[in-house]
């Protein structure tokens, strides 16, 4: 049995928790690989809806088991919260939750210091969520950073935080003139959630490893996207982590030999939030219609999302930095909207005709979309269930984007809700 994974393949919210969780129906565990609280993925059932930011999607599926893996920076008072809130919804969650051991922790002066980071860009800056993401990857890789499995070991925790304080304290006093941290307080503050994370701790790749040998089915849920991964993505307007495939491995613990099938979801137009180059955003009505019939507003900080057309460019960049060999449109109905539909197969830049997403940071700032346009169908589609009802205009449309991104459609959703969906076909 081979892993199947499933990652945005724009600049996130493009629906990757409701495609997970209408695949985690037939999986036995949904892990989490990248990032930290700085997603959020709305799941609806029914009336219900939820919205993860850092336990899997999973999680709505009653029976699955869900990690959280080691390539994940995890915020402890953001977990209990998640934890907490679910299962004051009726979800039970402790007994299904699984949080690696070498994961790395976000603390108090990580997201201080990302919005300080931030401020000091001023015009530059990245738009992040501030949820102190940067910082703690910053620290995993510079080798100071504190992981889950030194709450348990009280000496060493204590020991690592004096050696990480120097640094932060120097930067926190001296060049932001705040209070500094001291070792203490922030000892007594991570060991406050021993208990909760006491059950919680496993080598989550092990488990999943084992899962696979078992025939059992593993589904690994990328947050934020490709376009924001810190390698192929816009740099520096970008994520401090791999959401791509390769990040997938390293992140949950798995090896590329046990994965088969990567589905890549892209939405029918584009959102972005946050800052940096979005070649088909639109300035005009149709963007401000995208933005109110697609209801897109952020997740986590409920900022308004910019949104333009589908910008194929970029997503046929990401198809094949992924290697999908599945899609996923969403967002389908929302496109009902409007009167003409607009797809960028090119780019302009400075009076030349590229066709591939350009390398160069300052190629993409000068890229004007070149479009394709499609008449829309103007007719409500949420209510179809097989690719035959759409009409004909939506049929087209969605044939384009797949034969365009060589990779057969899993799924089409065409409402937020769980059953608005139509699921094209069973992995292979
Ligand atoms: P994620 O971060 O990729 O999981 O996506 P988000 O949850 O941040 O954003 C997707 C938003 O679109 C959520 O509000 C979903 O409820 C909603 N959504 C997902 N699929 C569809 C769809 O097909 N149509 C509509 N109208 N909304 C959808
Ligand atoms: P999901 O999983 C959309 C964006 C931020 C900012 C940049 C860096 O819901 O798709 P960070 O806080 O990560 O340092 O911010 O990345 N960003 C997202 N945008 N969806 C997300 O997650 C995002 N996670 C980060 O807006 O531009
Ligand atoms: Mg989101």
């Amino acid at each position: 049995m081979s892993a199947t994974v499933i990652l945005g393949l724009a600049w996130g919210d493009e629906g990757k928790g409701r495609v997970c969780d209408a695949l985690a129906a037939d999986a036995r565990y949904v892990a989490r690989y990248s990032g930290g609280n700085n997603a959020g993925h709305t799941i609806r059932v029914g009336k219900e809806e939820f919205v993860v930011h850092l336990i899997p999607s999973g999680i709505v599926r009653a029976g699955v088991l869900c990690t959280i893996g080691n390539g994940v920076v995890v915020n402890p008072e953001v977990l209990a919260e998640e934890v907490e809130e679910l299962e004051s919804r009726g979800i039970e969650v402790r007994g299904r939750l699984k949080v690696d051991g070498r994961a790395h922790l976000i603390l108090p002066y990580h997201t201080q210091l990302d919005g300080y980071r931030e401020k000091a860009l001023g015009k530059a800056k990245i738009g992040t969520t501030n949820r102190g993401i940067g910082p703690t990857y910053e620290d995993k890789i510079a080798r100071v950073g504190i992981r889950v499995q030194d709450v348990f070991d009280e000496g060493i925790l204590r020991q690592k935080l004096e050696a990480a304080l120097r640094e932060k304290n120097s930067a926190i006093v001296n060049v932001y003139g705040e209070e500094p941290y001291t070792a203490d307080e922030l000892v007594s503050y991570l060991l406050s959630f021993r208990e909760l994370l006491e059950p919680m701790v496993a080598d989550t790749g092990g488990l999943l490893r084992d899962a696979l040998g078992r025939e059992e089915p593993v589904l690994l849920e990328g947050a934020q996207a490709t376009l924001l991964d810190n390698d192929f993505g816009t740099y520096p307007f970008v994520t401090s982590s791999n959401p791509s495939a390769g990040g997938a491995c390293v992140g949950a613990g798995i090896p590329p030999t046990l994965l088969d099938e990567v589905i890549g979801v892209t939405k029918a137009y584009t959102t972005r939030v946050g800052d940096g180059p979005f070649p088909t955003e639109l300035f005009d009505e149709t963007g401000e219609i995208l933005r109110r019939v697609g209801n897109e507003y952020g997740a986590t900080t409920g900022r308004p999302r910019r949104c333009g057309w589908l910008d194929l460019v970029a997503v046929k960049f990401s198809a094949s930095v992924n290697g999908i060999n599945g899609l996923a449109l969403t967002m389908l109905d929302v496109l009902s909207a409007v009167e003409e539909i607009k797809v960028c197969v090119g780019y302009e830049i400075d009076g030349k005709r590229v066709d591939g997403f350009p390398m160069h940071q300052t190629d993409l700032h000068h890229a004007c979309p070149v479009h394709e346009t499609f008449p829309g169908w103007g007719v409500d589609v949420t209510g179809c269930r097989r690719r035959e009802e759409l009409p004909e205009e939506a049929r087209d449309f969605v044939g384009f984007v797949e034969a365009e991104l060589g990779a057969p459609l899993r799924m089409i959703s065409v409402g937020p809700e769980r059953d608005q969906a139509i699921v094209e076909r069973v992995k292979a």
